[in-house]
């Protein structure tokens, strides 16, 4: 198909995003003006200076600088105008459900209170609720870099606002800071009936993938690649019909994987994977949720039903 026609063909497939970091949007335009209503100054020249950075060798590297951006955003109308951005741009690419995942710790380090954050984050929510008749959950992901009483800490502030999350998640540096670490946070979290998802087999091994389902619960997988090492670990997700929440731009930008020829996703869904197409920090990878889609389409030729079968599976793998 040429590109517009595949494009026309995405944008009309009713979509969920489910992996999506919403400090992973923040565009560097509204970075520089936010900034500046702030008295801050980030270190580079201009919007294009700063673009011209977004070129990662791995995750750590692009962690590091989305960690930087972040650090602008203060006040509750910060963190409005982040989200609001993000949900009135894949609004109109027929995004209808949204599981925006935000990480508290970045900002609670640097002394935002944890309901400055939600509460700028939870008003844009119900607005694109209001405004787009989107449905969408807020999850709360701790910072695998940092402890376990810091996550515990977390939990614990959470307390006072724990209607406004769907569930938690597991995210940021991941070789060396394994699920198995999180497992009594994750066991907390379950008792306060959060749903559960984690990041595991992006950079790190097929065993981190076993630890999040063994120790953690996670009924969801972010990432998940390398699933695909490990013969057992694929039946087993084939199985439990466990989703993985793959995102193409995002490999390619970390080198996860070489590019998109040859990734290997009509391979995952012939082998039953329920497999899940999501953008997760687009505007540091390049694309938004149908650019995944696209790019994906154009480099490895999966045909209509196949695009289709991802988007009734991203429904099917959200927690609405
Ligand atoms: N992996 C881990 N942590 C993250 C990512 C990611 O791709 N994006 C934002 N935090
Ligand atoms: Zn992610």
């Amino acid at each position: 198909m040429p590109n517009t026609a595949l494009r026309t063909f995405v944008h009309a497939l009713p979509k969920a995003e489910l992996h999506l970091h919403v400090e992973g949007t923040f565009e560097s335009e509204l970075m520089f003006a936010i900034a500046e209503r702030n008295g801050l100054k980030l270190p580079y020249a201009s919007v294009d200076a700063l673009k011209a950075a977004y070129q990662f060798s791995n995750l750590q590297e692009f962690l590091d600088l989305y960690y930087a951006g972040a650090s602008v955003l203060l006040k509750e109308e910060d963190f409005y105008d982040l989200t609001w951005a993000y949900l009135s741009r894949v609004a109109a690419e027929n995004v209808q459900h949204v599981e925006l995942m935000f990480d508290p710790q970045t900002h609670t380090e640097r002394g935002v209170a944890f309901g400055t954050v939600v509460a700028g984050i939870t008003a844009a929510l119900q607005e694109a609720e209001r405004q787009f008749g989107m449905s969408t959950h807020l999850i709360l992901s701790f910072l695998r870099h940092l402890s376990e009483a810091d996550a515990f800490a977390t939990l614990k502030e959470a307390e006072g606002f724990r209607q406004n999350f769907v569930g938690v998640g597991l995210d940021s540096s991941e070789v060396g800071n394994p699920p198995s670490k999180f497992q009594r946070v994750f066991a907390e979290a379950k008792r306060q009936e959060y749903r559960l998802t984690a990041h595991a087999g992006e950079e790190g091994p097929a065993s981190y993938i076993w630890e999040a389902l063994d120790l953690l619960h996670a009924e969801r997988i972010d990432h998940g690649n390398r699933c695909l090492d490990d013969d057992a670990l694929v039946d087993r997700l084939v199985a439990e019909q466990i989703p993985l929440t793959l995102c193409p731009l995002s490999n390619v930008a970390l080198k996860v994987v070489p590019s998109l020829d040859g990734y290997p996703i009509q391979e995952m869904l012939d082998r039953g994977l329920l497999v899940t197409i999501h953008s997760d920090d687009p505007a540091y990878f390049g694309g938004y949720l149908t650019d995944n889609y696209v790019a994906l389409a154009e480099a490895t030729g999966i045909a209509e039903a196949g695009l289709t079968q991802l988007a009734k599976n991203s429904l099917a793998a959200s927690w609405k």
